[in-house]
């Protein structure tokens, strides 16, 4: 069997509903990125401005709950929100500190349905890491997402 982590930022608990049950799915280790508090503000209106000065100014937000040894995994899957159609800042800032990994990444992602670019972003943004086709979700169940989830996670643990 092989040994899988799942990582993932959530702002307000979708992702994290998410990677609960890709965790639970896969068997897999859950570790939470947290930024500092209050970095994103308190509300939904605030973070979109933050983010986009964040990427204006190459400043993405430093992740401070310990990062694992990627290496030490078969199989990161990496989980976030999308903000304007991309991956989120903290998933920026996982990619940036994964460089140089030689386990394989795949992303899974929520949103409101609108996910655009996320998964073409991800793979730019991963550079030389090796990228596993993602899962989008809107995170409802009524989408049979716990199918989905097992299918994604056949496609990709082989
Ligand atoms: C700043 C910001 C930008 C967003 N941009 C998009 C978007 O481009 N497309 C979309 O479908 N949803 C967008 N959303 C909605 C979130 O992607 C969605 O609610 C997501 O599931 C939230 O995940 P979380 O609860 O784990 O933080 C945005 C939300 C925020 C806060």
């Amino acid at each position: 069997m092989i040994k899988i982590l799942t990582v993932y930022f959530s702002l307000t608990g979708t992702t994290r509903r998410v990677a609960q049950m890709i965790a639970s799915a896969s068997n897999s280790e859950l570790i939470e990125l947290k930024v500092q508090p209050g970095m994103f503000g308190d509300g939904m209106n605030g973070v979109w401005p933050i983010a986009q000065r964040q990427l204006a100014n190459h400043d993405l937000p430093e992740i401070v709950s310990p990062l694992p040894n990627f290496d030490d995994y078969d199989l990161v899957l990496v989980g976030g929100p999308t903000w304007g159609y991309q991956p989120a800042t903290p998933v920026r800032s996982l990619l940036k500190a994964a460089q140089g990994s030689r386990t394989a990444f795949a992303p899974f992602y929520t949103s409101t349905g609108q996910a655009g670019e996320y998964e073409p972003t991800f793979k730019r943004l991963a550079g030389s890491l090796r990228v596993l086709p993602g899962l989008g979700t809107t995170g409802s169940t009524g989408q049979m997402l716990d199918q989905r989830i097992a299918a994604w996670l056949s496609q990709i643990e082989k």
